[in-house]
């Protein structure tokens, strides 16, 4: 496949509160002010599956973490089938909010061998060009959660589970993860994101004759 043509397909990872979806969308403007053709997706979807796992999101109990993770893998089989895969083919730029990195954490912290789950997301999901894995600490991030959104945490989001995703997280090793400190404002922190996003750029287009980012 010409990897030129393929599109790209960027993920935003870490764990809540520390500012994925205001990165992305951000993110999402500046590249089409740069006039690409961007995807904006997210997981869990607003597919079946991803409404069931949403229905869970305030209490786990009567579910076990096995069909927790079966419910988070046929979600993504379905994402990558209907919205990624057709996205990358048309070679468009896919940010996606959430991607298999957040199944290894999660479902890792949940008691899940979070290589396992890397391992088999890695055979049909689509490897990341780029994951921006956003890094706060959880008292900072469950500070932001309650303090900046007003919100109760749900069951994915107490801060003893919110540690153990964040080791997870920090152990994880690909090539393709680019961490990036959440801390600081909104400004600075794309300032960050966008470095990573211009060398990406820079690096796939290298040769062709389409300016990357000026
Ligand atoms: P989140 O991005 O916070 O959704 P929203 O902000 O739209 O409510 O994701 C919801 C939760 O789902 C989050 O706490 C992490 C969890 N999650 C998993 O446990 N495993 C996964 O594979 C994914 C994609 C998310």
């Amino acid at each position: 496949m010409d990897m030129n043509r393929r599109g790209l397909l960027i993920a935003f990872e870490g764990i809540d509160g520390t500012g994925k979806s205001s990165q992305l969308q951000m993110l999402a403007t500046t590249l089409e002010q740069l006039g690409r053709s961007v995807v904006i997706t997210r997981e869990p979807t607003d597919g079946p599956y991803g409404r069931k796992i949403r229905s869970l999101f305030t209490s786990r109990a009567g579910i076990t973490p096995a069909e927790e993770l079966a419910l988070f893998m046929a979600d993504r089989r379905e994402h990558v089938r209907e919205v990624i895969e057709p996205a990358l083919r048309a070679g468009r730029i896919v940010l996606t909010d959430r991607y298999y990195l957040s199944t290894a954490a999660y479902q890792g912290a949940a008691g899940q061998d979070p290589e396992a789950i890397m391992a088999a997301n890695e055979t049909f999901a689509p490897v990341p060009d780029l994951v921006l894995l956003l890094t706060l600490t959880s008292s900072q991030s469950v500070h932001r959660i309650r303090s900046l959104r007003g919100e109760a945490l749900n069951d994915f989001e107490q801060e003893d589970t919110l540690t153990r995703v964040a080791a997870i997280f920090a152990g994880l090793d690909r090539s393709y993860i680019a961490r990036v400190d959440a801390a600081g404002s909104l400004l600075e922190v794309r300032d960050r994101v966008e470095a990573r996003v211009r060398l990406l750029l820079a690096e796939k287009l290298a040769g062709g004759d389409c300016p990357a980012w000026e």
